[in-house]
């Protein structure tokens, strides 16, 4: 991870990210948040802006794999470092058993919050393959959603982890064959 200082004199920073395996090198105000870079230098309307103050989660983007807020962090601190945004993931199939939870439990209206969401529902599944429905919701209490109701996004990825528990059961019992 490259570590950018920041000189107080400084006006514009040039910073080279890598956002969805492409490289860019932008010239950026040393104030620009990250969600904006992304939005503004490089185009990505997917990625979106709530509260700007670190509290919705509707910014969430992956930086080197971990879920980051990206209206808390700068740009000039993603300098050097993987950016990972809905498009790619989606593209990728990294979501596809989460995304298609989401639709048929009508987990999603507007789509507003649901990149961050599924980024963040990605992490929990990762971090807590156990995690009990409580603890769906504590996980998912940084991500805000004002048209959907928490109810069917908590369902949606609670049968994400029941099915992947299923199939590492499975996969350990085939192993002990
Ligand atoms: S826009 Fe970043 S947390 Fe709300
Ligand atoms: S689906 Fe509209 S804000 Fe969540």
């Amino acid at each position: 991870m490259t570590k950018t200082t920041l000189d107080p004199q400084e006006t514009e920073k040039k910073i080279t990210v890598y956002v969805n395996g492409y490289r860019h090198e932008k010239t950026v105000e040393p104030s620009t948040h990250l969600i904006d870079f992304l939005r503004d230098h490089i185009g990505l309307r997917t990625c979106r802006t709530g509260c700007e103050h670190g509290v919705c989660g509707a910014c969430t983007v992956r930086m080197n794999g971990e879920i980051v807020r990206g209206c808390l962090i700068l740009a000039v601190h993603a300098d050097g470092n993987d950016i990972e945004t809905i498009d790619a993931a989606s593209e990728r199939g990294d979501l596809k058993d989460l995304q298609t939870a989401f639709h048929s439990h009508n987990a999603l209206q507007c789509g507003f919050c649901t990149p961050g969401m599924l980024f963040t529902a990605a992490a929990l599944i990762n971090e807590k393959p156990l995690a009990t429905r409580d603890e769906i919701r504590e996980y998912i209490g940084g991500n805000y959603c004002r048209c959907t109701g928490y109810q069917a996004i908590v369902d949606a990825i609670q049968v994400v982890l029941v099915k992947r528990q299923k199939k590492h059961r499975l996969g350990n019992e085939n192993n002990r064959d």
